[in-house]
């Protein structure tokens, strides 16, 4: 091991042109071009690449590059070598168009052919859509229309499509439409960031390359799941996006079912894209459609109040900046859902995510059922220590396996205890925007850690019931909880009501 970033030996992506629309904007800065750094460094940009960047409004080439460099030296995830950030940026071009204005788009389409033929990219094309969601159907409307995304003369064309895909079912559904009139399936990557984490991607491993889960994986052993995504940041700058999002749109049908659809999936019959994918698309389609009324009664949706995380002072919600004062969008969203299939049959999966709470913390937690006989004298049943198995995501990238054992001594005294395999104690890596993955995945064409149109529909229908439930039911309903705290108490009594409490989560998981 060493501290020095090692060449991989993963191969080469294929020349390609990298085209990035909304390159001025936050997400461009702080994860696409840090992470195509990151890929420089490792060895993993083609050798014939060049980056268009696309502006709606004219930019020099150099104002871009100069303002790149910038977002790099303050975003990156790693010390800049200056030398390895001027070869990425020399190959910036910016390139002015806008999806209002066709004329631009074909003006577009002849520069990048020159372009193209400049650096020998072969015509293969990466169009990355890194701006707000209303743009993306305009932008894949003109690129269907200017030919850009034919895939022809062997050269690939692929769309890159950031979150949040729709805002609802109806939306993601339109969306898709959209899309697949100008591309194939294939061609249509949908980020999930949460598919770059480490340790996500190792929920497939940890079922399907170890022979001892999968036989205790199910009904007849777990006795239910906790998917928890909690974040100490509060709403911050993001209040007009917020505000017409809220928590369980932000974080659900997306994050958190990526999550849920690793560990409760069938396991494919191939590790290949179109087996994964079909299997986390199918639990997904598993999981009941509940009616509005009970969508009320198996949620609980919170705002929060000020408060004090950690350090630092946080205000009322409702007072954030592009936050309407009566609001009643949630920062919080606690669920129970019920996935209709033989392996889950009676089997809660509980989830909850929040903003402004007392901790980050992200994890999976697989709660086993209980032994059986309350056969030792001293430790009746029920206080025996619970039997989680702990998929740890943040702040500690681990597995970890509670269960009792006998303390020392001459009585028969039971106490849990905990395995715990931390990723940074067995492994170096370098630290990462999480993006690196999916980037090089989108150009080697491997779309097995990307969404399915068929997955994102299945994740909106699940939680469209919730949605339209709470948008009747306006404030009423709505709790609050006082920002650096564990959230509203309400969500206790979800689990509270089926004898069950949430895994008490301590600052080291
Ligand atoms: C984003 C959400 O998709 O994910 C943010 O829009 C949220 O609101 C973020 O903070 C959480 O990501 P992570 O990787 O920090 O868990």
């Amino acid at each position: 091991m060493t501290d020095q970033p090692q060449p991989s030996n993963q191969r080469k992506p294929d020349p390609c042109a990298f085209v990035i629309f909304g390159v001025t904007g936050d997400l461009a800065h702080r994860l696409v071009v840090p992470s195509l750094y990151n890929l420089a460094v490792t060895g993993l940009l083609p050798e014939n690449f060049c980056v268009v960047g696309v502006a709606r409004n004219g930019m020099s080439s150099d104002a871009l590059r100069e303002s790149l460099m910038k977002g790099l030296h303050q975003f990156s995830t790693r010390k800049v070598d200056e030398v390895i950030a001027k070869r990425v940026l020399e190959c910036v071009t910016c390139i002015e168009a806008d999806p209002r204005q066709p004329d631009s788009f074909d003006r577009l389409r002849d520069q990048l052919h020159k372009l193209e033929t400049a650096r020998q990219t072969v015509g293969n094309r990466l169009f990355y859509l890194a701006t707000p969601p209303n743009a993306f159907a305009p932008i894949a409307r003109e690129l269907g229309r200017t030919g850009l995304l034919a895939e022809d003369n062997g050269a690939w064309r692929r769309l890159v499509v950031e979150k949040p895909f729709g805002t609802d079912l109806a939306s993601a559904k339109a969306l898709n439409t959209e899309l697949l009139k100008v591309a194939e399936e294939h061609q249509i990557y949908r980020i999930d960031h949460y598919l770059g984490k480490e340790t996500v991607q190792n929920i497939l491993v940890l079922r399907f390359a170890n022979g001892m889960f999968e036989p205790i994986w199910n009904r007849n052993h777990i006795d239910h799941v906790q998917i928890t995504v909690d974040e100490k940041l509060d709403v911050g700058h993001r209040g007009s996006f917020y505000d017409s999002t809220g928590a369980l749109r932000d974080m659900v049908p997306n994050h958190l079912f990526q999550l849920l659809s690793l560990v409760a999936m069938e396991p494919p019959t191939r590790f290949d894209a179109y087996a994964v994918r079909s299997e986390k698309a199918e639990v997904l389609a598993a999981i009941q459609t509940q009616s509005e009324e009970e969508a009320l009664k198996n949620s609980v949706r919170g705002q929060y109040l000020a408060g004090k995380a950690g350090d630092t002072e946080i205000g009322d919600y409702r007072k954030t900046k592009n936050v309407k004062p009566d609001s009643t969008t949630e920062t919080y969203a606690a669920l129970k859902l019920i996935i209709d299939n033989w392996r889950w049959a009676g089997v809660p999966f509980y989830l909850r995510t929040g903003k402004a709470l007392g901790m980050k913390r992200t994890e999976v937690a697989i709660k086993f059922k209980q032994a059986p006989f309350a056969m030792f004298r001293c430790t009746p049943v029920d206080r025996l220590s619970r039997n989680y198995l702990l998929i740890g995501i943040e702040p500690t990238e681990g597995i970890s396996l509670q269960f009792n054992t006998k303390v020392p001594g001459p009585a028969v005294t039971i106490d849990g205890v905990e395995m715990k395999f931390r990723y940074k104690d067995y492994f170096k890596a370098e630290p990462s925007t999480g993006y690196e993955t999916l980037i090089y995945d989108c150009m080697i064409g491997d779309n097995i850690l990307f969404q399915r149109a068929d997955s994102v529909e299945a994740g909106w229908q699940a939680v469209q019931p919730f949605l339209d439930a709470w948008k009747k039911a306006g404030a009423e309903g709505l709790q609050t909880y006082a920002a650096g705290s564990e959230g509203p108490s309400q969500a206790d009594e979800l689990l509270a009501r089926d004898g069950r409490t949430w895994r008490k989560i301590g600052p080291n998981g």
